[in-house]
């Protein structure tokens, strides 16, 4: 019989595809991509190649749990997969939708300088930009307008974490949501990777050796079974330098909101 990619019937090797039992949330540019990577370092889980996009995009929702369920990676039973979307964090309907979907499903957000955040969610966007139209808008025509911060940016609204968490925190309890300190991740991952097995249950299997810095990239890669690899070109990208006033006026916008966010959450960061 043809393999149905629509069940949970098993492949003749005894894999078969699960729903997710752990989602990344976000945020954008947080430094998902390092956490998915770095959490598949683990026996245990095993992760979805691909941005999945299934509860933040409407085409994809309605095609139901069959089709999000056909686009998870194999896995032996008893393995966890993980997916990452990033967008989800900052779309109004998503929590909802996950915690109908399984309201016991393991969140994790990794977040990082709501500012940092900002210029490299602007350098991702017009990096794109820039192969097609070869343009670069430079970062002041978008924060500023008339000398002001422009409020209409985008990015500015994707970093003002206590508004979107509050509305995960309406469908989900704090203790559901594990907060990655992303800064910390970039400077010493095994730390942060801990905190992250200890939330999911698993057995500690992350370690050093599983981590090197690798000069030339100016991160930490990865090494697994003997083999070294690092994230793709497009992580780790050089922000643009933009003028102190201008950073002086974000720190000043994110302050308040970011007290509000460590309120939420009862933590702190190191934020600037
Ligand atoms: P920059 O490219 O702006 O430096 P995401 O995967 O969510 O898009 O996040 C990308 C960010 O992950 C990068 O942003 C980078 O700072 C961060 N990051 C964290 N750990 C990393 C690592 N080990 N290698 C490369 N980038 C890493």
């Amino acid at each position: 019989t043809p393999f149905n990619h629509t069940t949970h019937w098993p492949h003749p090797n005894g894999t078969l595809q699960q729903l997710p039992d752990i989602i990344i949330i976000g945020v954008r540019k947080g430094g998902t991509r390092a956490l998915i990577e770095m959490l598949s370092l683990h026996s245990a889980v095993v992760a979805a190649q691909n941005e999945v996009h299934f509860f933040d995009w409407d085409s994809h929702y309605q095609r139901g749990l069959d089709w999000y369920l056909s686009q998870m990676p194999f896995s032996y039973p008893g393995q966890l997969t993980v997916e990452k979307t990033p967008a989800y964090f900052t779309s109004s309907k998503v929590p909802e939708r996950i915690k109908r979907m399984n309201p016991d499903v393991r969140l994790l957000l990794i977040l990082r300088d709501p500012t940092e955040r900002v210029l490299s969610d602007y350098t991702q966007v017009f990096h794109n930009r820039l192969q097609k139209h070869k343009y670069l808008q430079p970062i002041e025509s978008l924060l500023l307008r008339d000398g002001e911060l422009n409020l209409d940016y985008k990015a500015l609204n994707r970093s003002l974490y206590y508004v979107h968490m509050q509305n995960w925190l309406r469908h989900f309890p704090l203790e559901r949501i594990h907060l990655v300190d992303g800064d910390a991740l970039i400077r010493d991952p095994l730390s942060e990777m801990k905190k992250v097995e200890e939330f999911l249950d698993l057995e500690p299997q992350i370690n050093a050796s599983n981590f090197y810095f690798n000069r030339t990239k100016g991160f930490y890669c990865l090494r697994e079974h003997g083999r070294e690899r690092c994230l793709h070109d497009s992580k780790g990208r050089t922000h643009p330098r933009v003028a102190p006033d201008i950073l002086q006026k974000l720190y000043g916008y994110f302050s308040q909101p970011n007290r509000k966010f460590f309120q939420l959450v009862g933590r702190t960061f190191e934020w600037n």
